[in-house]
């Protein structure tokens, strides 16, 4: 099982080539230290409707900075997708190693006892320009990989999805995730936990299993 320090020592090993569906070739890999810039034009591009379906804590320079800083010392990995000729980032795609208390007992009220070994947070945002094109599904196999190799089992939504995003609803279903059941955060907004099994069809305890 690789760890993430592993994977900041060597990003390279973890790099692939993919092309849009418009043919602009990319690079899937992680994030560097050395991304700050080309991060922080990647968050202030966003619109304010993708700024509302992510949650990023900030969307200049500081909070780029803040996010290459944190490589490899906490529980995150995260990985870009950039445009191979301008090296333009044009996606954050997040995992979260840890989970939170709130998460594993919601989901326990579900039936579904998550484990921290084995069982991960995903979140992905794409620049507004490449929304809606099929790219995170193409890229989603390796992400599915990415999890695999950290010795994960299953992904369930950083934070879940707002109920009022329709497209990244279709987008997690349509490549595998379960819907666990809505919530409503600390801001008052209604969001779904859905989960995706990365080995089996389905996530569920039994009728009558032990939840
Ligand atoms: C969510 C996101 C990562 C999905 O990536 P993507 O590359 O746009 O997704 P895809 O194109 O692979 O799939 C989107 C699917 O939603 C469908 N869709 C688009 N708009 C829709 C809508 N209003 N209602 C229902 N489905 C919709 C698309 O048709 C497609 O499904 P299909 O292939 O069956 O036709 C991306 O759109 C994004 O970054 N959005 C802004 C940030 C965000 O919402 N992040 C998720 C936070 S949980």
């Amino acid at each position: 099982m690789v760890s993430l320090a592993r994977i900041a020592e060597d990003p390279d090993a973890w790099r692939s080539r993919l092309e849009s569906s418009d043919g602009v070739p990319l690079v899937f890999r992680p994030l560097v230290r050395t991304d700050a810039e080309r991060l922080a034009g990647f968050l202030a591009g966003l619109s304010s409707e993708s700024r509302r379906f992510s949650t990023f804590d900030g969307h200049d320079l500081a909070a780029a900075q803040e996010l290459c800083a944190a490589i490899a010392r906490y529980d995150k990995l995260r990985l870009v997708l950039e445009e191979e000729a301008s090296a333009r980032i044009v996606g954050l795609l997040e995992f979260s190693l840890s989970l939170p208390e709130g998460d594993v007992e919601r989901y326990r009220k579900a039936g579904i006892r998550l484990d921290e070994e084995t069982d991960c947070r995903f979140g992905a945002t794409l620049a507004d320009d490449y929304q809606g094109k099929g790219l995170a599904t193409l890229v989603f196999p390796l992400i599915c990989d990415v999890a695999r190799r950290l010795g994960k089992h299953r992904i369930i939504l950083w934070g879940g999805v707002l109920a009022d995003n329709p497209r990244a609803i279709r987008y997690y279903e349509k490549n595998g995730f379960q819907q666990v059941g809505p919530f409503t955060g600390a801001d008052g907004r209604t969001s779904l936990d859905m989960i995706l099994d990365l080995g089996s069809s389905s996530v569920f305890t039994a009728p009558g299993g032990e939840a």
